[in-house]
């Protein structure tokens, strides 16, 4: 069926009226870069993370979950270049004293802000990485920052995790937490903030082997967006150049999708070489090389660098599943999430409110399908019409209705409940156990 595209703004507006993100700190006036998630925004990044954690740590026997610190010995961040070198050209203008990012001009002697022409003054490197102090001690000794990127925590950690588990080449670590960017011009809702979230792997392989495991990583990254629902036809790779790759990268491939602001970098998979352990090696007097057992022989791994913002993940799952139609003569906007991510899995709901023997059956079908999932949601008020639009519009795959036949009315009828699907808005009559086991089957 055609369908309108999403615009930034039907998602924008959709997920503050619904209670999925939030501005920061709104009633302040919001602070630029930052944004809450509400109950479903959580539900829905929960599910997203839990498909990735199982799919990349759970389902293999070669990967180990980690969660490290976000303040780190800012030693860490000296030797993997952040301190030296993870910075943004940044201009001002002279004229309304405007910062911008460089690179992100249309017109290097336009203002942008003010249309002024010849009034950006030179680009200087602006280094990115939010710093802090720890401790009473105020002075430069005291300074560290707020990780950049959550690798790092991974980095350090390569060693305990050999000496803990003693796993063969090649293995990873995995981590899902938040980085911190002083990005120059946050943007795009939350494509562009400056309190991220990553979903990231640091994949260790003899240096012979990389070509073999970026090749497989690819595929799997592209498998996970199926997964979750992102089309093909929205996903691109995009070979880096040598001078746009980031410093400690021999190889990157970003996965663009088609926003509703046009294509742009979803995810991000790297050849590290052995940059980080090497530096890190170097920079802390410890050993981080790796001894292979059977051949005695000692090396500094490799590594590949699958990296997924959760935030534009679910930024693309959001404007992948948007639609506007027709449905009974009405125009409505719905989600059409894939139940796996879904916040809501079904919504039961008795015909009438005001009939109790409809209401406690309706609880007991509630109470019976929540043993295949919790996220079953109850919902009597309004018509039943109002019931499903709102339920549309959150992207709850079924609805689920106890009406008079469930208790018995239409003898053979008894125990049966109609069941709506969200796209078609198609009816069907099953059994309490039928329609379990349509929910089951659908986020398997
Ligand atoms: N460890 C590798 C790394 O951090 P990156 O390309 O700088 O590489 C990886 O970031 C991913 O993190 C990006 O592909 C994107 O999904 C997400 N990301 C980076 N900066 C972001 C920002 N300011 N806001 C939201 N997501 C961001």
């Amino acid at each position: 069926m055609e369908h309108k595209q999403a615009s930034l703004e039907d998602i924008v507006s959709l997920s503050k009226r619904r209670g999925f993100i939030y501005p920061g700190s709104e009633i302040y006036g919001g602070l630029a870069g930052t944004f809450d998630y509400g109950p479903l925004g959580v539900a829905l990044k929960k599910n997203i993370e839990n498909l990735w954690w199982r799919r990349f740590v759970e389902e293999r026997d070669d990967m180990y979950g980690v969660d490290a610190a976000i303040l780190m010995n800012p030693k860490a961040w000296e030797a993997s270049g952040h301190v030296s070198g993870f910075s943004d050209p940044l201009v001002e203008c002279s004229n309304c004293k405007n910062r911008f990012r460089a690179d992100h001009l249309e017109d290097p002697n336009v203002c942008p802000s003010c249309g002024k022409k010849g009034t950006l003054g030179e680009a200087r490197q602006f280094n990115m990485m939010f710093a802090t102090k720890v401790g009473a001690i105020q002075d430069d000794s005291a300074t560290v920052y707020l990780r950049p990127e959550t690798a790092g925590g991974m980095f350090v950690n390569f060693k305990n995790v050999v000496d803990s588990f003693h796993p063969k080449l090649p293995f990873g670590l995995a981590q899902i937490g938040k980085a911190f960017r002083n990005e120059i011009a946050p943007r795009d809702f939350i494509f562009r903030v400056r309190e991220l979230e990553q979903m990231e792997i640091e994949y260790f392989v003899k240096p012979s082997e990389w070509e073999a495991a970026f090749e497989a990583w690819r595929q799997s990254m592209l498998e996970f967006g199926k997964e979750i629902g992102l089309p093909d036809a929205a996903m691109h790779e995009l070979e880096v150049e040598a001078e746009d790759r980031a410093h400690y990268s021999k190889r990157t491939i970003d996965f663009e999708f088609d926003y509703p602001f046009g294509r742009k970098e979803l995810w991000g998979l790297a050849y590290r070489t052995d940059f980080d352990l090497s530096a890190h090696q170097e920079a802390s007097g410890q050993s981080l090389a790796y001894m292979n057992e059977e051949s005695k022989e000692k090396i500094v791994p490799h590594v590949i660098e699958p990296s997924f913002g959760v935030g534009r993940t679910m930024l693309a799952v959001l404007a992948s599943a948007y639609r506007e139609d027709e449905l009974g003569g009405e125009t409505r906007s719905y989600l059409a999430l894939s139940p796996k991510v879904a916040p809501i899995k079904a919504m039961v709901s008795p015909l009438l409110k005001n009939k109790p023997e409809l209401v406690e059956k309706a609880k007991e079908v509630r109470k019976e399908l929540q043993k295949v999932h919790p996220a079953i949601a109850w919902d009597d008020n309004g018509n039943i019409g109002k019931r499903y639009r709102r339920q549309d519009e959150i992207g709850t795959p079924f609805c689920i209705t106890v009406d008079f036949d469930t208790l018995g009315e239409t003898p053979e009828l008894a125990d049966t409940v109609t069941l709506r699907h969200r796209d078609s808005g198609e009816q069907e009559r099953l059994s309490i156990a039928e329609a379990a086991e349509r929910i089951r089957q659908a986020i398997a």
